[in-house]
């Protein structure tokens, strides 16, 4: 249709993305036998019907056990020239990827096989397609503060080739105030600071993140919205907020698409932007989720215009190449 073509011809830049939410059911399997590891799933078609969440918890548990059969370089360099296929055809010109180190390494995978992998599609991605991307290393909230340092430590010898870190993973119970050390570190090595807050969590973790960790921007903060005062301060300081549509509707963030505030947040004058999150589950890629909150808000082309405008100047590219975008 020509909404169709119009969000796809919208160049654009993904700011949320978790490349381990990029895993498709059929390379989950592929992968599962490549690496011989087992699964709790016959088929693509019972992994699919697995995919019913009621809360952020459920998801996580699905997403952690999915993630079991990357294991080598190679792995992880599939998974994300499969993502870049995707974004390509979608008209992302330009992808921050968050990765979250911690649930390879925990279970043996060594942080370079991680990020080597990474790379290398990074570096194709270029090439093929002509998108520029940049990595953002997520630290689990559920995890430790000590935990988060020694993936920071890890990290060392690679922090050239990482733009920022980012928190995410199980928010209530996890505020940000649990990291504003570790994030202090990060700031200090030059690294950039964005963090998942007001998803689950309540209007004072979004206050925490700005306070406390100093982010660059905020993922979700669909909770703000309950604090009148703090939406006037995202607008006064110019964030960005970075918002997954489809993903507020699987894990029960927004009861109906047709009740997301992304409208409301730009009517505030909130620096809203369009993600696809954790795109293999939560059923679409970037261009579904402009598409699906297109059509249940009722979306004018400006205001998708006004959006894809947001994921630029919220990007950490520098301003110059920002400007190009524009
Ligand atoms: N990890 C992957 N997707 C996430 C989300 N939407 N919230 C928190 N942690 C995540
Ligand atoms: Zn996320």
């Amino acid at each position: 249709t020509d909404l169709d073509a119009f969000i796809t011809g919208l160049p654009k830049a993904e700011l949320h993305l978790h490349i381990e939410g990029s895993l498709e059911p059929e390379l989950m399997f592929a992968l599962a036998e490549r690496n011989g590891v087992s699964i709790p799933f016959a088929s693509v078609e019972e992994v699919r019907a697995a995919y019913d969440f009621s809360n952020l918890q459920d998801f996580l548990d699905i997403y952690y056990a999915g993630a079991n059969v990357l294991l080598t370089r190679q792995d992880f360099h599939d998974l994300a020239s499969a993502y870049f296929a995707r974004a390509a055809a979608d008209g992302v010109v330009h992808a921050e990827l968050m990765f979250d180190p911690q649930t390879h390494t925990d279970r043996g995978v060594p942080f370079s096989e991680v990020i080597e992998g990474l790379l290398c599609a990074m570096e194709a991605a270029r090439a093929e397609h002509g998108i520029s991307s940049s990595l953002i290393l997520s630290f689990l909230r559920h995890l430790s503060e000590e935990a988060a340092f020694a993936t920071l430590a890890e990290a060392e010898p690679w922090l050239d080739r990482i733009e920022a870190v980012g928190l995410d993973s199980s928010e209530v119970g996890h505020p940000p105030e649990k990291f504003a050390r570790v994030f202090a570190a990060a700031r200090d090595k030059g690294l950039r600071i964005t963090a998942h807050a007001g998803e689950e969590g309540p209007p004072e973790y979004v206050h925490q993140a700005l306070d406390l960790l100093g982010v660059h921007r905020i993922d979700h903060g669909n909770r703000a919205l309950e604090d009148p005062a703090l939406i006037e301060r995202l607008v006064r300081e110019g964030m960005t907020l970075t918002v997954c549509p489809l993903s507020n509707h699987k894990l029960c963030v927004v009861d109906d698409l047709a009740d997301h505030p992304i409208d409301a947040m730009l009517a505030h004058g909130l620096k809203a932007t369009v993600n696809s999150d954790d795109p293999a589950y939560f059923g679409g890629y970037v261009a579904d989720n402009y598409r699906a909150i297109a059509m249940a808000r009722r979306l004018d082309r400006d205001a998708l215009a006004t959006l894809a405008r947001n994921s630029f100047t919220g990007s950490f590219l520098p301003d110059e190449i920002v400007a190009e975008h524009l």
